[in-house]
């Protein structure tokens, strides 16, 4: 009788010690990140959008960044203004419309628009955001609430809501065509983008400590009690500023990584070469983090890059140790130190944007039917951190995920 309760008290402790792990580089739940704040809700990157994504204990709040025409740091996600503000409403500024075209090797730019870099940061003081268009079912009446904002003042926004809530947010600043904003603002080394955003970031303590290689191991309870901001007897303030710096550009993302220890995030969807053996050796000189747009990890990187029509040599590939399946590449990189950090999981009032939904490609062997579907997929994966919209949802799959995690109970 005793040797069997022993027996299986050690069976079971194995079993609940393997299955409460998550798939993670560090075995904790996947972070989740608010992308561009709370847009499904709140006009994007404003006050109002970041609020919500802290009210929702989202673990980091993602600006975009672009540049004034007098040099100010503003967050915002395109390089023009027509779509998130009322810019066109406004007679005073009619003239500013233009046709601006730029070709670097990572940025392209040829419309016809309002462009951020005409504009001074006391005039967009002027302009209201306003709800991206095509989504009729999100709440407008928060279009005449927000103007564009600085970096500063996001970062001040950040300490203020870490102050309210008493608690931690991970800011996740993305550069946006640093190529651009280099040409327009030439400097020595002619990377016044990058260097304004490190001054910025240093002189807010952000390079004065940085957080444990590994966070420790959460335990039964502590997910929920994270997301309603409950903290655990031992918890103790962390002494360092939660960070990582993105860009699609690899330069700038190579410049970053020379110059600070916070972590890059090197986001893609055009580089086939990355998703090799060989590729991610290359990568983890200088991310520690790799943001793919997420069909590379459902559909795989060939049929991705074919149905995309982005070409690339296949001799190389092969010579590169040839394409990782999804799960292949969350094991190689994290071998390598590298997390999986995929963009972007839309709220569920949305389709989900794979191309499982439109191609009969016969590599396209699992779709999801669902948001639920989907998460769950990136969840067993071990994906690291998600880019989400509609937090509320997130935080309720990924909950769940722990749960079956935890005790194998499905969902
Ligand atoms: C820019 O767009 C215009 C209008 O769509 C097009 O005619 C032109 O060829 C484009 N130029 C380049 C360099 O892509
Ligand atoms: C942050 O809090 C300070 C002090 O209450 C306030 O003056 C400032 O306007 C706040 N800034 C933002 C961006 O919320
Ligand atoms: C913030 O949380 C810490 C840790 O639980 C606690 O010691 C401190 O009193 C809290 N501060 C406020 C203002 O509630
Ligand atoms: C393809 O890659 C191989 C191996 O790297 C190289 O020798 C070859 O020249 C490349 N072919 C083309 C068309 O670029
Ligand atoms: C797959 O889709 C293409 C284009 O939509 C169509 O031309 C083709 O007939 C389809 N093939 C099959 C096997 O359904």
């Amino acid at each position: 009788m005793f040797s069997r309760i022993s027996v299986l008290s050690v069976l079971f402790s194995s079993l609940v010690s393997s299955s409460c792990v998550w798939n993670t580089l560090d075995g904790n739940p996947s972070r989740l990140v608010g992308h561009r704040g709370e847009k499904a809700f709140m006009p994007e990157h404003s006050l109002g959008s970041y609020h919500m994504a802290a009210f929702e204990s989202v673990d980091y709040i993602e600006p975009d960044v672009v540049v004034t025409k007098d040099q100010v740091l503003v967050v915002l996600h395109n390089e023009w203004l027509s779509d998130t503000t009322n810019v066109a409403s406004i007679p005073k500024f009619a003239d500013r419309k233009r046709s601006y075209l730029y070709e670097g090797k990572y940025t392209k730019i040829n419309r016809t628009d309002y462009f951020v870099f005409d504009f001074t940061y006391a005039e967009l003081q002027e302009i209201y955001q306003v709800q991206a268009p095509n989504f009729p079912y999100r709440p407008q009446y928060f279009n005449r609430d927000f103007h564009i904002m600085s970096l500063d003042t996001y970062l001040d926004q950040v300490q203020n809501l870490t102050t309210v809530f008493n608690r931690t947010y991970g800011v996740i600043p993305e550069l946006k065509s640093p190529e651009l904003f280099n040409y327009l603002n030439p400097s020595s080394n002619g990377r016044w983008f990058e260097d304004s955003l490190l001054s910025t970031f240093e002189k807010r303590g952000f390079f004065a400590n940085q957080p444990p290689s590994r966070s420790p191991l959460q335990i039964e309870g502590d997910l929920l009690n994270s997301v309603l901001n409950i903290k655990p007897a031992s918890y103790q303030a962390p002494n360092y500023k939660l960070a990582a710096i993105q860009s699609f550009d690899p330069d700038t993302c190579k410049y970053i990584a020379s110059k600070t220890k916070i972590p890059v995030v090197a986001l893609d969807s055009t580089k086939p070469t990355w998703y090799t053996p060989k590729g991610l050796d290359t990568l983890a000189t200088f991310s520690k983090i790799l943001s793919p747009y997420k069909d590379i990890m459902v559909a795989g990187p060939e049929a991705f890059f074919d149905l995309t029509k982005i070409s690339y040599n296949k001799t190389e590939i092969a010579s590169l140790g040839g394409f990782l399946q999804p799960k292949d590449l969350v094991r190689e990189c994290h071998k390598r130190g590298i997390e999986l950090s995929p963009y972007t999981f839309y709220d569920s009032r949305q389709a989900s944007g794979l191309l499982c939904t439109s191609s009969n490609d016969t590599r396209l062997t699992w779709c999801p039917k669902n948001k639920k579907e989907e998460l769950k997929y990136f969840f067993e994966l071990g994906t690291d951190y998600l880019f989400v919209e509609n937090i509320f949802e997130a935080q309720m799959l990924r909950l769940a995920h722990d749960f079956k995690t935890r005790y194998g109970i499905d969902y």
